[in-house]
This record gives C-alpha cells, sequence and structure tokens, in this order.
C-alpha cells in the first residue's frame, strides 16, 4: 500500500511522526523510534524562558550579582529544572540528526517576538530539518487585545521565517476568535504548516496546601474530535501542510485525520504509553485498513472528509449544533 505522503514539502514513506515530548528527547530514543518504522521526529522544545534566562546570566555575570534580577524571573524554572540548556539542545540537535536517517524538526516554544528568535538559525545550523514554533499563551492581562496577541503571534512567525530557509511549522492552540483567519494570517508570514492543536494542561487546586498543581495528562482518542472538526474546516481553505497532534492513539484515529486534512498524524500520548513498537503495530493496521476498504493509496483518502465541497461550512457547523442539542430525548 502506497502511503507516502508530504509535510512542508518534505516526503515521507506515511503519514506516523513523533511528536514534541521525552520520547524525543535522546539519540537512543530516537534510533528506537527509527528502528520501529517512525517517518520523522520532532524534539521537544526549547523554551523563550530558558533562551533568555541564559542570555541575562550571561550578561549579569558581567553586569551584576545575579540576585538583582531574581524577581524578574519569579515564576521562571530553574536552569537545572529544563532538560537541557539551550546550548546543549543544539547539541542534541547534531546528535540525534548523526544517528538516524528520518527527517528531525526541532522545537521553539515562545510567545513573543524578539531577540530569542535568534535560536531559530542556529537551530537550522545545527542540522534540524525543519522547525515547529510552538506559540502557547495563556494571555490574562484583560487589557490585551485578541487582536495583538494575534498581531504578536504574526510577528513572531514573519520573524523566525525571516531567518532560516528550513521549513517552519506554527503549533496552535484552538482558543482564537478565528482560527481560519489567523491560520491564513501565519501562512502569509511564511508558515508552511500548522500543528493543530496543543493541549493545554489544566492545573488542578490542592485544597489543603492552597496551591495549584499543574501536570500533564495523557490524552484519549477522544481528545482528537475537536482536532477533526478544525482539519476538516482548514483543509482544502488553507496552503500549508496539516498535522495533527491531541488523541491520536489508533488506527481508525490516524484514518480519521487524513480524511479530515491532515497530512501527517503526530504520536505523543499513545507512545508514552505504549512504547515505540505502537508505531509498528498502527502502520500494518492502518495499511489492512486501506486494503479493506480498496483505497490505492493514503492520498487517495486524504481531505476526502472535510468541507471543502460544503458550499457553507459555518451553516452546516451551526446545523449540526442545533441537531444535536435538538435530538436529546429524555426518557
Ligand atoms: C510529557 C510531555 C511533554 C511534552 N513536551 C512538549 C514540548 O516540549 N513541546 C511541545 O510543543 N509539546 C510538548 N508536548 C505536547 C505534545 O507534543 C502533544 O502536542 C500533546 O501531548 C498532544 O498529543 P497526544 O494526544 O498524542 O499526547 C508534551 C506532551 C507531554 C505529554
Amino acid at each position: 500500500m502506497n502511503l507516502k505522503t508530504q509535510y512542508m514539502g518534505i516526503d515521507l514513506p506515511h503519514p506516523l511522526i513523533a511528536g514534541a515530548s521525552p520520547l524525543t528527547d535522546s539519540v537512543d530514543n530516537a534510533k528506537q523510534l527509527e528502528d520501529a518504522g517512525i517517518a520523522m521526529i520532532c524534539m521537544p522544545s526549547l523554551f523563550e524562558e530558558q533562551i533568555l534566562r541564559d542570555q541575562m546570566q550571561t550578561h549579569f555575570a558581567y553586569e551584576e550579582p545575579a540576585e538583582s534580577f531574581a524577581e524578574a524571573l519569579t515564576y521562571m524554572p530553574a536552569p537545572e529544572d529544563f532538560r537541557t540548556g539551550p546550548e546543549e539542545y543544539l547539541q542534541k540537535i547534531a546528535d540525534i540528526k548523526d544517528a538516524v536517517n528520518v527527517p528531525v524538526a526541532a522545537s521553539l516554544n515562545g510567545y513573543s517576538p524578539g531577540g530569542w528568535l535568534r535560536f531559530a538559525k542556529l537551530i537550522e545550523e545545527a542540522g534540524a530539518d525543519a522547525l515547529e514554533l510552538n506559540v502557547y499563551d495563556l494571555p490574562t492581562d484583560p487589557t490585551i487585545s485578541g487582536q495583538e496577541i494575534e498581531q504578536r503571534t504574526i510577528k513572531m512567525v514573519e520573524q523566525v521565517c525571516d531567518k532560516v530557509d528550513i521549513p517552519v511549522t506554527v503549533k496552535l492552540s484552538p482558543f482564537y476568535a478565528s482560527p481560519a483567519h489567523l491560520a491564513q494570517q501565519l501562512v502569509g508570514a511564511g508558515a508552511e504548516g500548522l500543528v493543530i492543536f496543543n493541549r493545554f494542561y489544566q492545573a488542578d487546586i490542592d485544597t489543603e496546601e492552597l496551591q495549584a498543581i499543574p501536570y500533564a495528562m495523557l490524552s484519549t482518542s477522544s481528545d482528537l474530535l475537536l482536532r477533526l472538526r478544525w482539519l476538516a474546516i482548514l483543509s482544502g481553505q488553507i496552503n500549508a501542510s496539516l498535522a495533527v497532534t491531541g488523541g491520536v492513539h489508533t488506527s481508525l484515529d490516524v484514518v480519521k485525520s487524513i480524511m479530515c486534512g491532515a497530512h501527517v498524524t503526530q504520536l505523543v500520548s499513545c507512545l508514552l504509553q505504549c512504547g515505540p513498537s505502537h508505531v509498528t503495530n498502527l502502520l500494518k493496521e492502518v495499511t489492512l485498513w486501506l486494503e479493506e476498504h480498496e483505497y490505492e493509496s493514503l492520498h487517495q483518502m486524504q481531505g476526502s472528509m472535510n468541507l471543502q465541497r460544503c458550499p457553507d461550512p459555518s451553516a452546516y457547523e451551526r446545523a449540526n449544533y442545533m441537531q444535536v442539542l435538538q435530538s436529546w430525548t429524555m426518557d
């Protein structure tokens, strides 16, 4: 079965790629993923805060005692809390690239335009085949409008795309007033791919200690439904590759994502739960499913369930919404 796909102009033998997580953080794990058949590897992120902290430390080492900027860093994790420092991160890209033959994307994670984005070029020079820009931002200031936040994000993407020749993909959140409009602006700013969507980790409250407890919960297939909707809306309208992240666990999750318009499916929770061998099983199952349903290639299925042929997707979505609410019966 021909499972070939393309992601941001990169030819891949199939659409199963490893998303950013601790599983893509070492040479050993990358090799295991490659042995299991993964098509591409996305490394975990290097954070804006990490880069800024590093820069500030270098600066203040010459200028003033380190304590003088302690307040500005109140909520920043200490360097030892990060898995790798900026320089080590660049080295890790080079090491992973040396060790595997599959394409490797690195990831920058931040929310503001600025000097820290010079790391995009260093990431390219370290050998990454692509750059994922995770624009995770939870605005809490009531004086900042959605438009300002979107402009900030677009500017970041422009700055990064100006700096590098490798393709850039943007990992988005679903919480924009008009995700389709923003998606189009980001593509206009130079993004060749979009990753649909960041998962937001919800903090719980410890009622005894009066503390918020953030923790990373793994996803389930139900997380995929929001992504399927937006893949179907964006696919066919947006001139960029689409990756899905969030809730891809089974072969049917892969099939649905491709039908809705994904070019690749990022796997994280399922690999953390089942290990790299899950890739091999998924590949077999997706192949079998396509054969049983008489597809000639994955490409034939790609985007077949998107809303491109729907004359008014917005009215269609609203009609479905009303129908769902009206169809509830009290027994
Ligand atoms: C432990 C853990 C670490 C992660 N680290 C990163 C990261 O560094 N950068 C990033 O963009 N996403 C990170 N993610 C998010 C994943 O790449 C992915 O988008 C999310 O887990 C949803 O996919 P899934 O449902 O397959 O888990 C992380 C997720 C987990 C569970």
